[in-house]
């Protein structure tokens, strides 16, 4: 089933949100352009590599972090239903500001190149996005107010994995689903229907170079997980990519858990809220997972600004809420 049929049919059960399709398909397009950037981005000049600046973070652009920034911006400008966005890639948010896009449904906040430092070798990374209602009138330009809400408030969220296959995850509030994009046709294709995260594992995902400056509670869960004393009676396995999407969608399919805590060098922890931690901290609790700072739900934090960061625990409920204990 493509992923039009699949919204259309689910859209006639639920009604709502019946603007959305024009954002999803502006996804589709982007993401379509993204993957085949990136299969054959080593062939192509002026594709890999530093773009020779840094983002708003602090962080070395990639030429593809730029590429794709500039790919999704296009596509939503292009689709009549986003009247602004925020990216990782831009100190500001963009208000779009046409007579067409101030009279747009949506704003759209998104990280258009996850684990961008995988790129020049040639391992996964993703694209994450969050759709929001505008919280401002109709008519009038976007305003930074309408990128400041809180995640439940979410309508439809989501990630592009560029894996063995890319791969769309999305949920509009009608459960997870899963599509494959079909390269022979460009179309994204019903692959992984009515996704749910299993509700325990063994795998846990954090980058333990980190483990010595973090809280010991940290320590001690992790201690837990390598010992023989937990609820497998053995070891988990340890897996750690380095691209979230690519960890995050792990966990979705076989269970385990991805831990990102505040560390010295990020003390608010290193993952972005707006367009990281909410959109799949939506996508985990529609498949039933859970997603928490390690003290409190994602989805319920009152953002302040667009690019603040948070302390990140997503995953298999039962691991989640036993990582939980650990911390005082
Ligand atoms: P981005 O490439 O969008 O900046 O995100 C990188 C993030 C995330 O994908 C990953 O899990 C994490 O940073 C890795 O951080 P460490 O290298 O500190 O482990
Ligand atoms: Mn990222
Ligand atoms: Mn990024």
């Amino acid at each position: 089933m493509t992923f039009h049929d699949l919204f259309a049919s689910k859209q006639k059960n639920s009604g709502s949100n019946q603007n959305l399709w024009p954002v999803l398909k502006a996804i589709t397009e982007a993401s379509v352009q993204v993957s085949d950037d990136l299969n054959r981005a080593a062939l192509l000049d002026n594709f890999l590599g530093a773009q020779g600046g840094k983002n708003v973070q602090g962080e070395e652009q990639q030429k593809l972090d730029v590429i794709a920034d500039v790919a999704f911006i296009n596509a939503f400008k292009n689709c009549g239903a986003v009247t602004g966005i925020g990216s990782e890639e831009n100190e500001d948010f963009l208000a779009f500001d046409t007579e067409k896009s101030n009279n747009a449904p949506y704003v759209v906040l998104f990280d258009p190149l996850d684990g961008s430092s995988n790129i020049d070798v040639n391992v996964s990374v993703g694209t994450i996005f969050s759709i929001y209602e505008r919280t401002s009138a109709l008519g009038s330009p976007a305003c930074l107010k309408d990128m400041l809400q809180p995640g439940n408030k979410q309508v439809a969220a989501g990630y592009v994995l560029y894996g063995t296959s890319t791969m769309l995850v999305i949920s509009w509030g009608a459960g997870v689903q899963g599509l494959t994009l079909d390269p022979s046709s460009n179309e994204f294709t019903l692959s992984h229907p009515d996704m749910k995260m299993p509700e325990k594992g063994r795998l846990y995902s954090m980058n333990e170079g980190n483990i010595k400056v973090c809280e010991s509670g940290i320590a001690d869960y992790i201690s837990y997980c390598q010992s023989d004393d937990n609820d497998y009676n053995g070891p988990y396995s340890g897996r750690y990519i380095g691209s979230l999407v690519a960890d995050f969608h792990r966990s979705l399919i076989k269970g385990g858990i991805y831990i990102y805590p505040d560390v010295p060098s990020a003390p608010k922890g290193r993952l972005r809220l707006l367009y990281e931690c909410n959109p799949l901290a939506y996508i985990a609790e529609h498949a039933g997972g859970l997603a928490t700072t390690g003290r409190k739900r994602i989805l319920d934090i009152e953002p302040e600004a667009l690019h603040e960061r948070a302390p990140f625990f997503i995953g298999s409920k039962n691991m989640v809420e036993k990582a939980m204990s650990f911390l005082s």
